[in-house]
């Protein structure tokens, strides 16, 4: 008992032998928490529907990031009642198992995003991003006319997709390979996409800028937008258990 006391008193009246043992105890405890995630399978449990982005879809996402369209706006809606009821199904980790990075977002000072796909139609968003308040008085959003003018150069794809097979996206060499072409057809409405939409299932191909002589980033970052939230059937899967 008093052996017990006597050593207690050393660590507390040691300040750094306190901290070191402190450091240890945290550390062993965080690690015994955090590491069987990594191996956990239902850490990102899979939900039927989810692929990888195309490479418009991609180049979309990248005009979004540059022009930190994730300052005003958050990706992940929270299972809250008020959100859902506002944005719809509360965000899966799976729906954002391909991000990197992801764009969940820390501030709403514009609505949250991730399920304004198909909301609005693409005149809506070309409208909305030239001049906010054209189409929604009350605006604070600034205006980005600019995309509408700039020619899409997204440089080589191919190359982007690879980067994103090194953290784990599984893209085919079949997609590497096409990833120009498969991005020049999904904004051509003459273009044969049967390919591109097998393996990229639902992706909407058309001209998303309202001008078919030009692709613009415009037409990229509506690309992007519209397909926000659109992959997982939640309609489909209420019927049957529901997600977690
Ligand atoms: C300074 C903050 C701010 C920035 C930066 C910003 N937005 Fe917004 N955004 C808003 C606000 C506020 C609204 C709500 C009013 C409106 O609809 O314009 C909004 C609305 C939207 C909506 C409509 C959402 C809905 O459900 O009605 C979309 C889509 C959108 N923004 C996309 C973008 C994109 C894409 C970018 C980057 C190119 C961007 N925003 C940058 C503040 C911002």
């Amino acid at each position: 008992m008093t052996t017990i006391t006597e050593k207690h008193k050393k660590i507390e009246r040691n300040v750094t032998l306190l901290a070191v043992l402190a450091f240890l105890v945290v550390t062993i405890g965080g690690l015994v928490e955090i590491v069987p995630l990594f191996w956990v399978k239902s850490t990102v449990e899979k939900v039927e529907g989810m692929r990888p982005y195309t490479p418009l879809e991609l180049a979309g996402r990248n005009i979004y990031m540059r022009e930190g369209c994730y300052n005003c706006h958050s990706q992940m809606i929270r299972p809250f009642r008020d959100e859902v009821e506002r944005y719809g199904h509360y965000s899966l980790a799976a729906e954002s198992m391909y991000d990197h990075p992801f764009q969940w977002g820390s501030k709403r000072t514009g609505p949250d995003l991730a399920r304004v796909g198909g909301r609005y139609s693409d005149e809506w968003h070309v409208q909305h991003l030239i001049d906010p308040r054209a189409v929604v008085p009350e605006s604070i959003m600034p205006p980005y006319a600019f995309l509408a003018e700039h020619e899409l150069k997204a440089g080589d794809m191919t190359k982007h997709l690879r980067a994103l097979t090194r953290v784990g996206v599984p893209y085919t060499d079949e997609d590497l390979e096409k990833a120009n072409a498969d991005l020049l057809a999904q904004a051509d409405p003459e273009a044969d996409t049967e390919d591109l939409l097998r393996r990229y299932p639902k992706a909407q191909a058309r001209d998303f800028d309202g001008n078919p002589q030009k692709l613009t980033e415009m037409d990229a970052l509506v690309a992007y937008l519209q397909m926000l939230g659109t992959l997982v059937d939640f309609k489909a899967a209420a019927g049957q258990e529901e997600p977690q």
